[in-house]
């Protein structure tokens, strides 16, 4: 036996237990004894903590899905994060590390409804998780968007960001022939063709949360019927009733629709809806075989479970037959 001092003793217990390295935090406010030391900054006495999170994927309208949703009377979103594009991103990055205060004290106390989304958990190793250790009660919802136009739409997303990689690559097409797993370009393919592997991710939330607690939305009908998608949505959340299409307009320069506040259109911003080329025939009939297994998984598991299919799945699993 050796005496070792506590930090020399930490390095050594993380060497061991790497996987520990990260801890995972629980909700204080459902263990006694963990309520009983909370700081006075935090009270459990009030909902602190989210009932719902929109999960993603990026790119699919959950941006829109949320600024819809924040209409209904009896629904609060999280507060705003600085420099965080508008999502906590808590369950899946540095965020984590600040820290259960930290993201409880994002939350309106209000009995209403309280949702955040981030896009970036649905496709996260560890999102899944970390979010079920601390709202294991909460709901889901999911996007479905059909992959090889979410695919597109992010690589978009990085040449509107200008990132140098897709710029000097010219077209997706050039990222998607991409084969070394170690260069820059393989990393961009991999980013855009991650989120569109629907059932890989959904086995990694089945594992945590029950089918019951998730809810999804077709993308295609979000953009053009939003109105139809939030009503069944609230409904799902046993919210009263509340009339989307009153307070959701078309807006014909936008393209998409926008909310309605006070008699004014409110669109999202120019990053949400860009105008840009459509993409190649060739190009979706790469991106469709490259999803072909994808697809016809996603159908097989939302048939098996009687959810309803996207039109677009129809026909992508409809075409490979
Ligand atoms: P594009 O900009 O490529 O068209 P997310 O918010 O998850 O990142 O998704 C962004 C996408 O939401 C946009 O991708 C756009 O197609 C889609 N979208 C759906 N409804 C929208 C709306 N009402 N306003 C703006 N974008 C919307």
């Amino acid at each position: 036996l050796k005496w070792q001092s506590p930090v020399e003793s930490a390095k050594m217990y993380f060497e061991k237990f790497p996987e520990e390295r990260i801890p995972l935090w629980t909700n204080p406010c459902s263990d006694p004894r963990h309520q009983a030391i909370l700081p006075p900054s935090m009270s459990c006495s009030k909902k602190s903590l989210p009932d719902l999170l929109i999960i993603g994927p990026q790119k699919t309208g959950s941006t829109a899905l949320a600024s819809f949703l924040t209409l209904h009377p009896n629904v609060s979103q999280n507060m705003e994060i600085p420099g965080s594009f508008e999502e906590i991103q808590f369950f899946s990055g540095q965020n984590y590390l600040k820290g259960v205060e930290w993201y409880m004290s994002k939350f309106p106390n209000e009995t209403t409804v309280i949702f955040e989304k981030s896009a970036t958990y649905f496709d996260n190793p560890s999102a899944a998780r970390q979010a079920a250790a601390m709202v294991p009660h909460a709901k889901l919802v999911i996007i479905l968007q059909n992959p090889t136009q979410r695919a597109y739409s992010w690589f978009q997303h990085l040449i509107a960001h200008k990132d140098p990689i897709a710029m000097s690559s010219e077209s997706l097409d050039v990222i998607l022939n991409s084969t070394s797993s170690e260069s820059a370009k393989f990393k961009i393919r991999q980013r855009c063709l991650s989120g569109g592997r629907y059932v890989h991710h959904l086995d990694k939330w089945l594992e945590h949360f029950s089918l019951q607690q998730i809810h999804f939305i077709d993308s295609d009908e979000l953009r053009k019927e939003p109105a139809k998608v939030l009503s069944s949505l609230s409904k799902w959340l046993d919210l009263p009733e509340f009339p989307f299409e009153t307070h959701i307009r078309f807006s014909p320069s936008k393209g998409f629709h926008c909310r309605l506040i006070n008699g004014k259109t409110e669109c999202l911003g120019e990053s949400k809806g860009r105008k840009y080329s459509e993409m190649s025939q060739e190009l979706r009939q790469k991106l469709d075989g490259i999803f072909a297994l994808d697809n016809s998984a996603l159908f097989k598991f939302l048939r098996k479970n009687r959810l309803k299919i996207p039109d677009w799945l129809e026909e992508a699993v409809r075409i490979r037959v």
